[in-house]
């Protein structure tokens, strides 16, 4: 069970990016409502929500995070439309529905994951936040999407289909890949609020243990899970013979690995975690069935 809180972030994160898009009747309509499909298409908010949580743990508002939680989002959004085309993973199901290139076809769906990405950094760049917060925000996520983090993620993880890689490769992938942008998640709420390096080093840590532990528990649910609950499609990391935690050092070895860093990103977190909702959501990594 969720906090009932996490349902008022849903709402909150989803009425601001509702407000940021326009309708589908806008004009150019192919664009609008491919992005907007994806969008709403019924993803966990994972990122936007951790965000929110930590900015209410710091003893503010959930609103004051919005711009930023909207802006995750968006590019995480952008990163599965084009995780999922032909040229890529080559999915036909996400977020329970068929991907955004099986509807709108390949062209719109990279302007649409391009687009997500171009209004996400128009919206922090036009966001109320003072000037340098601004500038750091938009800095810390760009660093978190571009060559040394996300991009530079998806690029080892292709070549990961045709190479092995060795475990220290395998953490270098998922600390880029999917690690970075939680771990901005988890910062982007210590920034602003200048809450000082100390904070921000804790949430840094504490963010990139659960990313860690968020992409080994994707890898072992790609393995346990199924389609249906998942809402992607269950085994494709095997059928594309990919590298995986679970395939280098077993299922069991894997959980227990999360387990671990779960762990400490809740000691890391404690002395932060006024009600607990952090530790909530390293807990809920572990226990998520999809
Ligand atoms: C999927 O992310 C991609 C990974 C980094 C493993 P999520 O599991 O957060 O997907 P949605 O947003 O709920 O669809
Ligand atoms: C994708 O990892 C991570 C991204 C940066 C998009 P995966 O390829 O394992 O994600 P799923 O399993 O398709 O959601
Ligand atoms: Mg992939
Ligand atoms: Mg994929
Ligand atoms: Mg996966």
């Amino acid at each position: 069970m969720l906090p009932e809180r996490f349902q008022d972030y849903k709402h909150l994160i989803d009425n601001y990016l509702n407000a940021v898009i326009p309708p589908d009747e806008t004009s150019p309509k192919p664009i609008y409502q491919a992005m907007r499909y994806s969008l709403f298409a019924g993803g966990k908010r994972f990122r936007p929500t951790l965000c929110l949580a930590a900015v209410e743990s710091l003893g503010e508002d959930a609103t004051k995070l919005l711009a930023v939680a909207g802006a995750i989002e968006m590019v995480h959004t952008y990163s599965l439309i084009h995780d999922d085309l032909p040229s890529m993973d080559n999915d036909d199901f996400r977020r329970g529905k068929p991907t955004n290139h099986i509807v709108f076809g390949e062209a719109v769906a990279i302007l649409a994951g391009d687009a997500l990405l171009t209004t996400a950094i128009e919206s922090l760049a036009s966001s109320d936040y003072d000037h340098d917060i601004r500038s750091k925000l938009i800095l810390l996520m760009t660093q978190a999407i571009g060559t040394r983090g996300m991009i530079g993620g998806q690029v080892i993880d292709m070549i990961n289909e045709t190479k092995q890689l060795n475990r220290i490769e395998l953490e270098q992938l998922h600390s880029m890949k999917t690690a970075a942008l939680i771990r901005f998640s988890a910062i982007a709420s210590a920034v602003v609020l200048r809450s000082g390096t100390g904070v921000e080093e804790a949430f840094v840590n504490y963010g990139e243990s659960i990313g860690l532990a968020f992409q080994i528990v994707d890898d072992i649910l790609d393995i346990e899970g199924k389609t249906e609950v998942l809402g992607k499609t269950a085994g494709k990391d095997a059928k594309k013979k990919k590298v995986t935690y679970p395939s280098l050092i077993g299922v069991e070895e894997s959980r227990q690995l999360a387990m671990n860093l779960v762990e400490t990103a809740c000691a890391r977190i404690l002395p932060y975690d006024r009600y607990s909702y952090l530790r909530f959501i390293a807990q809920h990594v572990l226990d998520r069935e999809k």
